[in-house]
């Protein structure tokens, strides 16, 4: 009996056996005989499921054995890798003049990491590949997305033709047209291709694939077959349309005179951010300050500064009576100049300027936790409330209404934005 065996089933059978003696025990004590024959049929009866139990135990046993076979298999089969990898499980090897960390590459990593072409062939492996072996693997790992005759399917890359429009406003730069290399067709698809599977292509299925784009840029006949061999020779079409940058020679010299260090402005302050410039599209990137966007805003709870009491609904509905939605669509767009420093909305934050939520009838300078300049907090002091009257003369000249602002915003110019701006802000309630 193996010594898993033994271990599932000696609890059986240890069971088994108290239940005996313990029946045994009973019968020497002078019971009925009746009472014996029912406590033998009982004996057996345990005895018979022990059997089963058993029986039972030992076919767990040997997928328990099998298991354990298994895995002594796998451990060999690493210890015998780890071996033969040299030396991954010793200690460091202490060099001298280095840090006595880590250890020389293997060649198999170096290797890995070396699998660079170069125009004349330096880097290939061994191997060869022809045009309708190409079309085969291409239809299957490429066309997806480059289309079946390499013309890119939706937006992405188009791999074939634009001929003769490098020069055009809008060149179409395929490897046919503008590639000037065979050796960076090889390279980039045997190291990054299939798109999201890099480097599960085979050196074959390369040289094939590269075989086949050059054949839908006409550029070889249906029988061609690229090899390690005759891949040197090939010739791009747009192998001369490159020159070698001569500009640091022939022209720096031209534009690179002394700078001129006088009268310089004494300081430089960043005022406004890409993102809030739209030049960066809405939604992409992770940036906090992109999230702080107005679109998803707009929601209404009743305010605690003003002791504004309305519930939600009634606020959605006197503001949407009031006002003109398109007016505060266009408000919305205004207050892209605003969003980098200010924030509105539920869960509003103040940034390099307070929030604005629930502004008309607010107190100026009246946001808690919030440093304002001496101007905000003496109009503070005196009581002051912005109106829309207040908001548009301060919005149209910050610095000359509050004399002294740190708001760094020169001011709106048109009369329409300051209208649409001011709609937008009462729109955003709190
Ligand atoms: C899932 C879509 C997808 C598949 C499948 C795919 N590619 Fe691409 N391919 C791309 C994308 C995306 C780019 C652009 C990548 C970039 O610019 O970083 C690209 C770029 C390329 C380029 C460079 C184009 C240029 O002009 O810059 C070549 C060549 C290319 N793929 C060949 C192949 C080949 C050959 C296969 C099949 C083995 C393949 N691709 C499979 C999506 C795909
Ligand atoms: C470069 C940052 C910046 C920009 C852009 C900016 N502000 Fe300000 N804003 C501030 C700062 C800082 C303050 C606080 C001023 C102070 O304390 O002197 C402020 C104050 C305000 C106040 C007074 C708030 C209060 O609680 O009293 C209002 C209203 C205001 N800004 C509206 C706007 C609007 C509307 C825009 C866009 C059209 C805008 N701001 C653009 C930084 C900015």
């Amino acid at each position: 009996m193996s010594k898993s065996l033994k271990e599932i089933v000696l609890p059986v059978a240890g069971g088994t056996a108290l239940a005996l003696s313990a029946a045994l025990l009973i019968a020497n004590m002078d019971y009925g005989q009746t009472k014996i024959v029912s406590l033998e049929n009982k004996v057996e009866q345990i005895s018979l499921r022990a059997e089963d139990a058993a029986q039972r135990a030992s076919k767990e046993a040997e997928t328990v054995s099998q298991l354990r076979q298994k895995v002594a298999e796998i451990q060999a089969v690493a210890e015998e890798r780890a071996s033969a990898g040299s030396d991954m499980t010793e200690p460091a090897p202490t060099r001298d003049g280095a840090f006595g960390l880590g250890r020389g590459a293997m060649p198999e990593e170096v290797a890995a990491w070396d699998v660079d072409v170069l125009p004349d062939g330096r880097g290939l492996p061994e191997g060869r590949g022809d045009v309708f072996t190409g079309d085969e693997v291409f239809a299957e790992k490429c066309a997806s997305c480059h289309g079946d005759f390499a013309e890119g399917v939706d937006n992405w890359p188009v791999l074939a033709g634009g001929f003769d429009t490098l020069a055009d406003k809008d060149p179409v730069k395929t490897v046919g047209s503008y590639w000037p290399y065979l050796s960076t067709v090889w390279d980039y698809v045997h190291r990054s291709m299939p798109f999201g599977e890099a480097q599960t292509l085979t050196a074959d299925e390369t040289y094939a694939i590269v075989a086949y784009i050059l054949y839908s840029n006409d550029l070889v006949d249906d029988d061609f077959e690229l090899s390690h061999e005759n891949f040197a020779e090939f010739e791009m079409y747009n192998t001369d349309g490159f020159v070698i940058d001569d500009r640091p020679e022939l022209e720096y010299s031209n534009w690179r005179t002394e700078p001129c260090m006088e009268d310089c402005k004494p300081s430089v302050e960043i005022t406004m951010r890409a993102t809030f410039l739209d030049v960066t599209p809405e939604g992409g990137g992770d940036s906090v300050m992109n999230d702080a966007s107005a679109e998803d805003t707009p929601t209404f709870v009743a305010s605690a500064q003003t002791g504004d009491t309305t519930s939600g609904t009634e606020t959605v509905a006197a503001v949407s009576a009031s006002v003109d939605p398109e007016l505060i669509a266009s408000g919305k767009k205004v207050f892209r100049k605003c969003q980098a420093c200010h924030d509105v909305g539920s869960g509003a934050k103040n940034k390099s300027g307070p929030h604005l939520n629930a502004l008309i009838g607010r107190q100026m300078g009246s946001v808690e936790g919030f440093s304002y300049s001496k101007v905000f907090k003496t109009a503070h002091e005196e009581g002051k409330v912005w109106d829309e009257a207040a908001l548009a003369e301060f919005l149209a000249k910050p610095k000359s209404y509050m004399k002294g602002t740190k708001m760094a915003f020169s001011g709106l110019r048109k009369e329409q934005d300051l209208d649409a701006i001011t709609a937008y802000l009462k729109s955003v309630g709190e």
